[in-house]
């Protein structure tokens, strides 16, 4: 417990703030949570704790010290509203990775033991042997090292698999090769069965999956995409699975969320829909973290996961 009593503003569409009180209430002895409804001076408020900066953006907080994102991805805060003079962190939650590891490491057994094509066959009543092959020989690319994605690639590593990512700086890894650059991507991408998406949503990844990079796929690859829906043209990933480039896919995030009845990728043979479940923060689990945040904004310290605006990761 500290003797701080920071003002934190709470805005976000997808939780409650009582659950962030009583989490905040677990690291703070003394604390005010101010809401849209219930904010009196904003003129005292150190930290806004937000999932997407309010219409009225951040200029009536003149004391604004942090900016803390409730999401691990900030593509949707409104990062050209941030004031130039205030930090922003990431949320990062040793719980969410754990589950995005899980979802990453359920979905790449499903294509590495074939269950994709048994569960096709179960449905026909189709008894149709397929050797197991040992894991080495399943050659997996993860783009993107940030937290989630190290901690993916370094456990399908130790699951035994062939490992490679892409990062934007070089980067030295025990018992996987590293890339960097487009080329690095295109050789990782042909070199590779099953590819990983981890990247950030920035304006150089968005739209990154497209009929161009689908070309560098080795033929019949898979693909787990479990970074954000902009990462990929739609259409095109549609077109490279009917022209066999890519031989199934897995999709957790999308364009539109709910993905809308209609969309193709329901009922689609070669893609498993999940709706945005590979990992979830939860305000007991993200805690510790948000409270070290705190505390470093009120003492002027740099944030952890602090986020670079002009990069937009
Ligand atoms: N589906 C879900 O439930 C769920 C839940 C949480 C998060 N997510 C998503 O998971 C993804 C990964 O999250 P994270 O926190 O690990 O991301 P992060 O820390 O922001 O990822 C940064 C990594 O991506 C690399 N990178 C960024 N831009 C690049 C570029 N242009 N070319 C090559 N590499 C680039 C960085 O390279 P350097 O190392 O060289 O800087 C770094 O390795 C995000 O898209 C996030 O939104 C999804």
């Amino acid at each position: 417990m500290s003797t701080e009593h920071p003002h934190i503003f709470y805005a976000s569409e997808l939780d409650r703030s009582a659950a962030w009180r009583a989490a905040l209430a677990t690291e703070f002895d003394s604390f005010e949570l101010s809401t849209a409804d219930s904010l009196v001076d904003p003129q005292t408020v150190d930290v806004a704790l937000l999932w997407r900066i309010p219409e009225e953006g951040l200029g009536r907080f003149t004391r604004l010290r942090a900016v803390l994102s409730l999401g691990a991805g900030v593509n949707q805060i409104g990062l050209e509203r941030i004031p130039p003079h205030v930090p922003l962190a990431k949320l990062a939650d040793v719980t969410l990775t754990a589950q995005m590891v899980e979802y990453a490491k359920a979905t790449v057994y499903r294509y590495h033991r074939r269950l994709h094509i048994f569960e096709r066959h179960s449905a026909r009543a189709h008894w149709q042997f397929e050797l197991p092959m040992s894991a080495s020989k399943t050659r997996i690319a993860v783009l993107g090292l940030g937290s989630i994605g190290l901690a993916v690639a370094e456990a399908l590593r130790d699951e035994g698999f062939t490992v490679g990512a892409w990062s934007r700086h070089e980067r030295q890894l025990d018992g996987m090769r590293t890339h960097t650059h487009a080329s690095g991507l295109e050789t990782l991408l042909g070199e590779s069965d099953i590819v990983i998406n981890l990247l950030p949503l920035t304006a150089q990844t968005r739209r990154l999956f497209d009929r161009r990079l689908f070309g560098h796929f080795s033929a019949g690859s898979k693909l787990i995409n479990m970074g954000r829906g902009a990462h990929i043209v739609e259409a095109d990933l549609l077109e490279a699975l009917a022209g066999g480039r890519l031989e199934a896919a897995t999709l957790d995030v999308f364009d539109v969320e709910p993905l809308p009845p209609a969309h193709p990728f329901w009922n689609h043979p070669a893609i498993l829909v999940t709706p945005h479940a590979a990992g979830v923060s939860s305000p007991m689990t993200a805690i510790a973290h948000v409270a070290e945040n705190i505390r470093r904004a009120l003492a002027g310290k740099p944030l952890l996961n602090q986020v670079d605006i002009q990069r937009g990761y």
